[in-house]
């Protein structure tokens, strides 16, 4: 059936650029030690960088997007010098069910447009009834970002809730369970929740197609749910990141609506709408109490990534990667043609009710980083990756260090680092010096880490800078047994949080 709707559509074998190139999946899941390093990997390496990505296991029936594929971990184990890489599939319900039947079931962004799309709606509406596909695990993908709460290393998806994975001594990467919180949170769970530094609660949120469209929760030691509260908006949207600071929560309702209802009239579920006000709520941190929440209007814009939010003076100060002309999601199967995303400065003025948007650096870019020991408070810099779009698919060619402290438009971008001709890397993880946040010269003293994809070798390396002198040279190059495909968001986790993933000190597979 999902054959016949998807030739109705025009999309059946149809080229999709998410499916060419350093975008296609790779067909192994291998672990390999002694990998070659060039350089020093520095001893604050030591424990593993993990990032997530989509890599579709299957040919799609229909549309395809980038952000449909199953989630697959690409590790790197390290410890003394020594590197070894692995990947593998989150095992997901998704991942499971259709690897059994061989083929996708559940319904992707790619196909959501125009009655072809309902139609896949309607029909897995239908399998779900005949018991076809079973839904009450979660249809998610985990396929967008790694976190580290609690002793858990937790793979993330927006539509779900977390997969608790563990990455071993030799590299070989597990997935443990479902998160469900004892069941007693709600999903989905926000693919970018804020873990306070001060408290190591986690704070997220998660919207969904359903009244009353977004809630906020706050999971505690031993995954306690604190809070979990419903939040009702004016229209459902698509809500990928929010911020924490000392004291508030602050989301952000961008108009980047979802309209099942209009996909009947052959549009696609996600749409623009460039003459809403996109709106940020600002709520005290554990309040339960949404009537609390105060709204905050600018024009309509778009941001995927917060960068990091703070307190100062009476006003939140806010920085992301915003879109200023929003986004174009008219065709959901193919790339965007989207207007770039430059670092921009959200003034929320808690005194006057004012808001104001500042553009901070003229360099296009996703991906934003800071220290984890930073989140929600005032920080200098952050590391971006510069993306230069190829027929609206996103291509980082190098890096960004940007200098939110500065005065002068001259001075902002504080350095960057080209990752060479014909290479493209992704978001850069900041791995500080040392764990303890007092022994750093700067919050710069550390490393990024990242994946760098070489497209005449068609290979990838792990490689690190440093963060401070932001040299082009790496700090060390891993050579990786097979190519990473391009994908989201990564973690580095330092040797204790390693080894907390093992709650009884047992290592079942041998060191590196
Ligand atoms: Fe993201």
């Amino acid at each position: 059936m999902e054959v016949v709707i998807s030739i109705a559509a025009g999309k059946r074998g149809k080229k999709n650029p998410w499916m060419e190139g350093n975008y296609g999946p790779v067909s192994e899941e291998v672990v390999e030690a002694d990998l070659p390093v060039e350089g020093v990997l520095p001893r604050a390496l030591d424990g593993a960088y993990v990032r997530n990505g989509p890599n579709p296991p299957h040919q799609p029936i229909g549309g395809h997007h980038w952000f449909d594929g199953d989630g697959m971990l690409h590790a790197v184990r390290i410890k003394d010098g020594k590197a070894a890489y692995s990947n593998a599939y989150v095992q997901t319900s998704r991942f499971k069910q259709e690897k059994k039947a061989g083929r996708p079931l559940i319904f992707r962004l790619g196909v959501m447009e125009g009655i072809p799309g309902l139609l896949f709606y309607l029909l897995q509406e239908l399998k779900e009834k005949l018991g076809i596909v079973n839904t009450k695990d979660g249809t998610g993908s985990a396929n967008t970002s790694v976190i580290f709460h609690d002793k858990q290393l937790l793979a993330l998806v927006e539509s779900d809730l977390p997969y608790v994975v563990r990455v071993n001594n030799d590299a070989h990467i597990e997935t443990l369970e479902r998160q469900t919180y004892g069941g007693h949170l709600q999903s989905p769970f926000t693919a970018h929740p804020k873990i306070d530094p001060a408290t190591g609660e986690l704070h997220g949120i998660g919207y969904s197609f359903h009244r009353p469209w977004m809630h906020y929760y706050v999971i505690g030691k031993g995954g306690n749910v604190k809070l979990d509260m419903d939040i009702s908006l004016p229209d459902p949207v698509m809500m990928h990141d929010f911020a924490i600071t000392e004291d508030y929560a602050v989301f952000m309702d961008f108009p980047l609506t979802i309209k099942d209802k209009d996909m009947v009239k052959g549009k696609p579920l996600l749409t623009f709408n460039k003459d809403r006000a996109s709106r940020f709520g600002v709520l005290p941190k554990h309040s339960d109490d949404a009537s609390k929440i105060r709204w905050f209007e600018l024009p309509a814009m778009y941001a995927f990534h917060v960068a990091n939010a703070w307190q100062e003076g009476n006003a939140i100060r806010l920085f992301a990667c915003v879109y200023e002309k929003g986004i174009n999601f008219e065709s959901v199967s193919a790339p965007g043609d989207e207007e770039e995303a430059c670092v921009t400065e959200i003034r929320l003025d808690l005194n006057s009710s004012q808001a104001t948007s500042r553009r901070v650096a003229d360099v296009h870019c996703e991906f934003p980083t800071i220290p984890d020991s930073l989140v929600g408070r005032k920080t200098r810099y952050t590391y971006v990756a510069m993306d230069e779009r190829v027929d609206g698919v996103v291509n980082p060619r190098g890096l960004a260090k940007i200098d939110l402290a500065a005065s002068s438009a001259q001075e902002v971008i504080a350095a960057k680092i080209g990752f060479g001709p014909g290479r493209i890397g992704g978001e850069a993880v900041f791995v500080p010096s040392s764990p303890d946040p007092s022994a750093l010269k700067g919050e710069d003293d550390g490393y990024l880490a990242t994946y760098v994809y070489d497209e005449a070798k068609n290979s990838s390396e792990f490689v690190v800078y440093d963060a401070r002198s932001f040299s082009a040279e790496p700090v060390a190059r891993v050579k990786l047994p097979q190519r990473v495909p391009f994908g989201f968001h990564g973690k580095h986790i330092n040797a204790a949080q390693f080894q907390a993933q093992f709650p009884f000190d047992i290592h079942f597979l041998p060191d590196i």
